[in-house]
């Protein structure tokens, strides 16, 4: 089985060059299909779920070219499938976007119904809620979805939680509907911007992306754009961490400070010290590094994609932290991991209660998610002495060139054959 052999126990220090935003790039990409037209898109991550995006849209009947390592050329004229069979789709939550990407061109559209992450139920009725008020019916709400219109018309959506998804697949379904739509409630992370910019670059009108209410004018015409994605605030952030829990200085670059600042403003309080520039930060290490208390909110709160490496690298700080999860419901199966490694963790339902130990001990582990996989990485980089990493197929799907960031940043850390 693939996984990672870690000697951990000396610091991650150096600077790292954050790639682009996963969760950005698969709306985006996604988004071509609505635009009936050629985008460049540059700043896309080599990861295996933008891989998997680009072999959805090639199912679909997209020309789809490759033209370096992180800029793809897609033609969707040629896109004349409306339904999403892919195998592999089924793997990625994110092919739900295919559902609002496809419904504006055809009148129809259907996915298998999507999986991702192992982080308990993941509905999706605000997904389907809004096709409703935006003159679909839809079908088959198990196994797959299918949604088909006779006439898509703009509408009034009040979501009843704030859902990255919902939103950003509100805007996709929008962009072509009859008039104006008007979602309220709606999620406000950067993807939901940048997904935002690329439509209106490619002729969109869409007003208040990263506000509370996002209204959308429905167009016919699109025209091609040359497009990139925004910086993986996520990716940044574990790295950031990973810094600091292993007595490292780390610079950050190639980000966008702004999209960081919950997660700058824990470090801070934790008592590391932050030099922020106009697209880079340095963290340096905490003196005495404290405990704190984490509560993962939507956006510009501290972020749930964050919890499981900042969780990390509260193990060793002095005194006890608190960190609330309040948007999944699972997001807590990788603290059996850092207890097998000497951590002290109760975890209550929402609430996992953390007091500091002096260190980490080397151990099996295994990704239980992509940020959990992400946190097993800065485990075993804390911890002195050889640690090994299974499951590694989560980390890969959302961090690009992991194994070589986290070597130059000297980590002594390589991919093997693990039985
Ligand atoms: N929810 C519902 N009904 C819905 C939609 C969501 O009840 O119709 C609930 C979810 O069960 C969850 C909460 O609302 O409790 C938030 O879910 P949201 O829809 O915002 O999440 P998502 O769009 O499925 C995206 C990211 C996740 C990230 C969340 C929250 C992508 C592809 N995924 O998921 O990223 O955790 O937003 O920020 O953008 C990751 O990258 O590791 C990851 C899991």
């Amino acid at each position: 089985m693939d996984g990672y052999i870690v000697n951990g126990g000396r610091p991650l220090s150096g600077e790292v060059e954050i790639s682009g935003a996963k969760n950005a790039a698969l709306a985006v990409l996604a988004a071509t299909v609505i635009t009936d037209t050629v985008s460049v898109i540059d700043n896309v991550p080599d990861i295996y779920d933008v891989n998997i995006t680009l072999e959805i849209l090639r199912d679909l009947g997209a020309r789809v070219e490759k033209i370096g390592k992180n800029s793809v050329s897609i033609d969707t004229r040629s896109v004349d499938r409306f339904d999403v069979v892919h195998e592999k789709a089924r793997s990625m939550r994110a092919s739900y976007y295919f559902l609002g990407a496809l419904i504006g061109r055809f009148g129809k559209a259907g996915v298998v119904l999507p999986g991702g992450c192992n982080l308990g139920p993941r509905p999706i009725d605000q997904h389907l809620k809004m096709f409703k008020l935006l003159g679909c019916s839809v079908e088959g709400e198990y196994g797959s979805v299918t949604v088909s219109t006779d006439r898509l018309t703009g509408g009034q959506v009040f979501f009843d939680i704030v859902s990255v998804g919902a939103t950003i697949n509100g805007i996709l379904t929008a962009v072509r509907a009859e008039g104006l739509t008007v979602l309220e409630n709606v999620a406000k992370e950067p993807h939901i911007v940048d997904v935002a910019n690329f439509l209106n670059a490619a002729g969109a009108d869409i007003r208040g992306a990263g506000t509370d209410i996002i209204k959308i004018r429905g167009v016919k015409e699109f025209k091609s754009v040359h497009y990139s994605v925004v910086p993986d605030q996520i990716e940044a952030g574990t790295y950031m961490v990973a810094g600091p829990a292993t007595g490292g200085k780390i610079k950050v670059s190639r980000i966008i400070p702004k999209h960081l600042e919950s997660v700058s403003a824990k470090l801070e309080s934790v008592g590391c010290t932050l030099e922020e520039g106009d697209d880079y930060i340095v963290v340096s290490p905490a003196k005495t590094l404290v405990s704190t208390t984490i509560r993962t909110m939507p956006h510009p709160g501290f972020p749930t994609d964050m919890q499981p490496q900042f969780a990390t690298l509260l193990c060793t700080a002095n005194g006890t932290s608190a960190v609330y999860e309040n948007i999944w419901d699972s997001r807590f199966r990788y603290t059996d991991e850092l207890v097998r490694m000497g951590a002290d963790i109760h975890v209550d339902g929402k609430v996992a209660v953390i007091s500091g130990v002096p260190r980490l001990y080397p151990a099996q582990l295994r990704c239980w998610d992509l940020r959990a996989g992400a946190a097993m990485i800065i485990a075993a980089a804390m911890a002195e002495g050889v640690s090994t990493i299974t499951d590694i197929h989560h980390v890969e799907r959302g961090y690009e060139n992991v194994v070589d960031k986290m070597r130059a940043l000297g980590l002594d850390i390589t991919r093997a054959d693990i039985q």
